[in-house]
């Protein structure tokens, strides 16, 4: 009897822990099934190298257009050996740049950040991020800038002045040259020439490995640069004692930085987080002001009646003050229709950053899919500034497409908020296609882009 009883005991303690697995397993998998939201479409082709092949090989334009023509505004692929999702709407990017973006971390390869800086704002979230971003903003407001104006446009002349005479010069390299002083001027405000001499030198070091292969073998560009970045540090960390210790009142980035309060727990800025962030905004404003002006060039050079009537609104505000004897004011800057299209329209059409990249901290759902912790997202600029939903007949230069089309004003929008980033560039332009007599001087620049 007892056997009898111990046995149905054991058999229903067994079946009743097989039932209460199950129960729980059901459970478990049915919880997990409401939250198993899936991937997007699109191909990760092959194992590992993914569709890095296909990326490299292909125009990139046509590589983002076609996926996103095939499998919509959101879709998967794997290059480099990460898996990615690549968003080519305007809602996308907002979603993960702005609305969402603690949920998406900053990634950059060490080899960079080891260049710029580790302190720098790109490679940072949240508060820190955040304070950075205001004091980088600050030093841009226009009461800063508009006192500004007059150092700038004595450095466009004399950039034009060195093109003067008739002989070949590379316009991106000259552009770099031009927006590096810009740079410096809304950086630190005046500096002594043989001090800037050495940041210019060193930075031109670091500048050419920063996309050099990262490896430290004596004689490498990188290892050059690396070198080069050290003295930069250097530099900077001289400027700043003598700065505090004069207490100057230049006008720029640096004494914003200086002089940032205290603020939500976070310390003021010690120097090596200083020396990072001018660096990094140096690295932020060069090339994309000098792109984009060589691209207006560019276009400029290809709509000779835009050319004109682009001439013609500068002239006007170039007579002006030739007769009441006073250089460009900020106002003017802000009345200047026809070529503030022109810069926006090459912001569009020239779409000079295609892309960004972040990487999920978490798993996201976004619009029914699943972006999964530890992918790669890829806002993809590009396709949303050459979607015809948005800009009809996208590959034309058409300034005007900003007055007709509503659709348009979100972008306009987005400008406005970096176009007085692109004063330095406004300023150049008039300068460059009224004032200088010279007038060949635009077309005999384009025989030079690459
Ligand atoms: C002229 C054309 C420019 C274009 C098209 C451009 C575009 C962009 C884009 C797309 C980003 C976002 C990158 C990302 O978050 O992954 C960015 C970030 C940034 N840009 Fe520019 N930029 C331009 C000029 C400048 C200039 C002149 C400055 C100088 C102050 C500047 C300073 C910055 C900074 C500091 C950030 C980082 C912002 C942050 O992380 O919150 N940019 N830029
Ligand atoms: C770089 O900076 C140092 C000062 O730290 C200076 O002596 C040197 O001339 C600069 N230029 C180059 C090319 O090293």
């Amino acid at each position: 009897m007892v056997n009898y009883f111990e046995i149905f005991l054991y058999i229903s303690i067994f079946l009743l822990s097989v039932f209460s697995y199950y129960v729980y397993f059901k459970n478990k998998k049915s919880s997990s099934k409401k939250k198993a939201y899936k991937l997007p479409p699109g191909s990760m082709g092959w194992p590992y190298i993914g569709e890095t092949l296909q990326l490299y090989s292909q125009d990139p334009n046509v590589f983002f257009v076609n996926r996103q023509r095939r499998y919509g505004e959101i879709f998967k692929t794997k290059i480099l050996g990460c898996p990615c999702v690549m968003l080519a709407s305007p809602e996308a990017a907002r979603f993960v740049l702005v609305n969402q973006a603690n949920l998406f971390k900053p990634t950059y390869p060490k080899s960079k950040e080891n260049l710029i800086g580790q302190s720098a704002l790109f490679f940072h979230q949240g508060d820190y991020h955040t304070h950075l971003r205001k004091l980088v903003q600050a030093s841009l407001n226009p009461e800063s800038i508009r006192s500004q104006i007059p150092h700038i446009e004595e450095l466009s002349l004399s950039a034009l002045n060195s093109w003067a005479g008739g002989h070949v010069v590379n316009t991106y390299h000259e552009m770099k040259k031009y927006s590096f002083e810009v740079g410096i001027l809304a950086i630190f405000g005046r500096l002594e020439g043989h001090v800037k001499d050495e940041l210019k030198e060193n930075y031109s070091i670091v500048d050419k490995g920063y996309n050099s292969f990262p490896t430290k073998l004596p004689g490498s560009p990188y290892r050059k640069a690396l070198q080069a970045r050290k003295r930069l540090g250097k530099i900077l960390s001289e400027i700043i004692s003598e700065r505090k210790e004069k207490k100057q009142l230049e006008k720029g980035l640096l004494s914003c930085f200086l002089n940032a309060k205290e603020e939500k727990g976070l310390l003021v800025l010690n120097e090596d987080q200083i020396a990072d962030n001018i660096i990094g905004v140096l690295f932020a404003a060069q090339d994309t002001t000098a792109s984009v002006l060589t691209w207006i060039l560019k276009y400029l050079h290809d709509n000779q009646k835009l050319l004109e009537s682009v001439k013609a609104e500068q002239k006007v505000i170039c007579q002006s003050n030739e007769q009441e004897n006073h250089g460009l004011t900020w106002t003017q800057t802000r009345k200047m229709p026809i070529t503030n299209k022109v810069v926006l329209e090459t912001l569009r059409l020239a779409s000079i950053i295609s892309f960004t990249f972040r990487e999920a901290v978490a798993d996201v759902e976004y619009k029914g899919y699943l972006i999964p912790k530890g992918w790669k997202v890829m806002p993809l600029f590009r396709n949303i500034h050459h979607n015809p939903e948005f800009f009809p007949d996208p590959q034309k230069f058409d300034p005007s497409r900003f007055e007709k089309d509503q659709r348009v004003s979100v972008f306009r929008n987005y400008c406005n908020l970096i176009l007085h980033y692109f004063l330095p560039l406004l300023v150049l332009i008039r300068n460059d296609i009224t004032c200088n007599k010279k007038m060949g001087i635009v077309p005999a620049l384009l025989g030079e882009i690459a």
